[in-house]
């Protein structure tokens, strides 16, 4: 019950079944436990995650490697090394051995501090597991090894990387990329002022961005596709927008690493970033591929009546959106939502064709079937 309830994204409600259960003198057991804290640290709510497992360790059922290990994943998506940190220290307390999972956050998090030594090191730790490593955490150390100018781990990296055979088209140019780059000062993503972090009370600074049309991709996710329609369309402002903070990050740092001067890239929950008021009549194109599809037609769902008036209200007059997906279902109801709105007109859409990691991804195991639509705003 409590796991279908994360499934579902109905997190309070799942956690107040655990609290029920407690008062009633029923303590759920670890996997109840770590279920509703993997919903909210998936959810980028590592505050409420830590709070439930200081709870569990408070109580009578306590928490094991798995569930430590799940709110470090949290961690790493909200980028919050402190309480990574007081993770570590719970490890060390209660005597528990890293495991696989373990190392690959604290490989992670390394990156993002750019501790490339350390990441290093956890990479080799990582290959002592009987896993295979995704090529992505190749490239990933690789492109801060690079960017903090470890030339030997960037080159050491590359060429484990590059002796595999299960390479994909967007890995191989990634390769390519970190290895023409040249480096220059090694770029701080907390001393930036083209990366907003929303949960760090960072506002976008219209006055950095200068006059022409500004577009914007939501659920950006690691990046390829904007920096792509930057290279592609210069005399265009771009920015991203993404709600984890590994994936900003990654975005980021390739935007360093080719050195695109026409980004910004936001992290933050899309609806919360585009109801600020500095967002009002800003945008000319919103562009957003491959949305996470609801798990049931009402909960968690991105594209619902109010995002429809919050995209109405930051497009500029006859700005356009246009919503690439590989779900039916989900591309039906996003287009009955536009159109019941009545506040935006179909409009062709210019399939870019331009490559996501996602879309790559899910070409490798045959799923090729796609959905596009665009509107115009209505004034
Ligand atoms: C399926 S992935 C697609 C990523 C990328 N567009 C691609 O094609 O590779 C969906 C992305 O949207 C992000 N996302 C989902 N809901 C979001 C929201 N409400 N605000 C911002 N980002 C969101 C997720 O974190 C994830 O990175």
């Amino acid at each position: 019950m409590v796991n279908a309830l994360v499934r579902g994204g109905l997190l309070q409600e799942a956690l107040n079944i655990v609290q029920e259960m407690k008062s009633n003198g029923i303590p759920p057991n670890t996997v109840t436990y770590t279920a509703v804290i993997k919903g909210f640290s998936g959810n980028g709510n590592v505050k409420e995650a830590v709070q439930i497992l200081n709870d569990m360790e408070g109580g009578e059922t306590l928490p094991n490697l798995r569930t430590y290990n799940t709110v470090l994943r949290g961690c790493v998506q909200a980028g919050d090394y402190g309480e990574a940190q007081n993770i570590m220290n719970k490890l060390s307390q209660h005597n528990l051995q890293k495991d696989h999972s373990t190392v690959l956050s604290l490989l992670k998090l390394h990156v993002q501090q750019m501790q490339i030594k350390e990441a290093w090191s956890d990479f080799q730790e990582l290959l002592n597991f009987p896993i295979t490593i995704e090529p992505t955490i190749y490239t990933l150390l690789a492109t801060g090894a690079a960017l903090a100018k470890e030339e030997a781990i960037t080159k050491e990296v590359l060429d484990k990387l590059s002796k595999r055979n299960d390479l994909t088209p967007l890995i191989l140019r990634e390769i390519q990329t970190i290895q023409s780059y040249k480096a220059k000062a090694v770029p701080n993503p907390q001393k930036t002022d083209r990366l907003y972090r929303w949960s760090e009370g960072h506002a976008v600074n219209w006055s950095l961005i200068p006059k022409g049309p500004v577009n914007m991709e939501i659920c950006s996710g690691l990046g390829e596709w904007v920096i792509n329609r930057c290279k592609k369309e210069q005399d265009k402002n771009w920015i991203s927008l993404e709600q984890r903070y590994d994936r900003v990050l990654q975005t980021w740092s390739k935007m360093e690493l080719q050195k695109i001067t026409n980004l910004f890239v936001c992290c933050g929950e899309a609806s919360a970033i585009l109801k600020q008021d500095c967002f009002k009549n800003k945008l000319d194109a919103i562009f957003v591929n491959f949305p996470d599809p609801p798990h049931n037609e009402e909960n968690n769902r991105l594209f619902n009546a109010d995002f429809i008036k919050l995209v109405h209200q930051v497009l500029k007059a006859q700005g356009t959106i246009e919503v690439l997906t590989d779900d039916k279902h989900y591309y039906n109801i996003i287009t009955r939502e536009f159109t019941s709105s009545n506040l935006f007109s179909e409009h062709p859409t210019q399939n870019s064709n331009d490559p996501t990691y996602f879309d790559e991804l899910e070409k490798s195991v045959g799923r090729t079937e796609r959905f596009s639509t665009a509107f115009k705003k209505r004034n």
